[in-house]
């Protein structure tokens, strides 16, 4: 079987339970992220649709979107179990609503979707695990089973293009850490033992960023129409883009 440390160091359950309460601490803009995404569709919010959440984790991007769309059916797909574990319990109140299928990213013709019976997939902070090769193959799987006008929305951490301004943007992101976290966690001590935590975790989890550029230009070689970026702070991102 082929390794694939970004599966391994999430399916851990000293690393799960703690997951959500680390991506407040890290990732605070998750919850900005999910909003303007989940705001932006044009859809009416009763309608019936069929999504596909890609690395739902611990389900907190599903969840926000049956409160909007509650008569949506939302396929999970996630290769941690342990993580698939937690959202259950999350997504408990939309159990009817909801399928899990425990998946590694590049291999998911294995979840035989029909083609073209999508409304819209959506992603947060789950497709830098990929590189760039295996996320442009995954944009044409999941063009091919969108239906024709249907969305993705990819939202996730990126990359500068430019090296000096990514170091001043990771020593904004080390301040703000260090803000939030007011010295009651010991891996946040101060800059350098912040900074090299963050890169061993990274460097565990086989995080491959891309720079934003880099995101639109794959997500476009892949067939995609209307790509837009709806909102970018520093290292995060979220981008749309439509099967026409
Ligand atoms: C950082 S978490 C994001 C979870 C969730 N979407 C969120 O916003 O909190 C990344 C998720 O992607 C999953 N993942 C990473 N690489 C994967 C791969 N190649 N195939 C399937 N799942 C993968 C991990 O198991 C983990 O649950």
């Amino acid at each position: 079987m082929k390794e694939n440390r970004s599966i391994d160091a999430y399916n851990k359950e000293n690393r799960v339970y703690k997951y959500d309460d680390n991506m407040n601490k890290m990732h605070p803009n998750r919850t900005k992220m999910i909003e303007i995404a989940i705001e932006f569709l044009p859809f009416n919010q009763q309608q019936s649709l069929n999504a596909i959440d890609i690395g739902i984790g611990t389900g907190y991007f599903s969840l926000e979107f049956f409160k909007k769309f509650p008569q949506t059916h939302i396929i999970g797909v996630d290769g941690a179990e342990a993580m698939i574990e937690i959202a259950k319990l999350r997504l408990d109140d939309y159990v009817k609503n909801i399928e899990f299928k425990i998946c590694d990213f590049i291999n998911l013709q294995e979840i035989n979707q029909e083609k073209d019976s999508i409304d819209v997939v959506f992603s947060s902070y789950a497709l830098h695990h990929l590189n760039s090769i295996e996320k442009e193959n995954l944009y044409k799987i999941l063009k091919s089973i969108l239906k024709k006008n249907g969305w993705i929305l990819y939202a996730d951490v990126i990359i500068a293009d430019n090296y000096e301004i990514e170091e001043r943007f990771q020593e904004i992101r080390i301040k703000n850490i260090l803000e939030r976290t007011r010295g009651n966690d010991n891996r946040f001590l101060d800059d350098i033992s912040t900074r090299n935590y963050l890169d061993d975790l990274e460097k565990n989890e086989n995080d491959q960023p891309q720079s934003l550029s880099k995101d639109i230009e794959l997500i476009k070689n892949a067939g995609f129409s209307n790509v837009e970026i709806l909102w970018k702070e520093y290292r995060e991102m979220i981008i749309c883009a439509q099967n026409k």
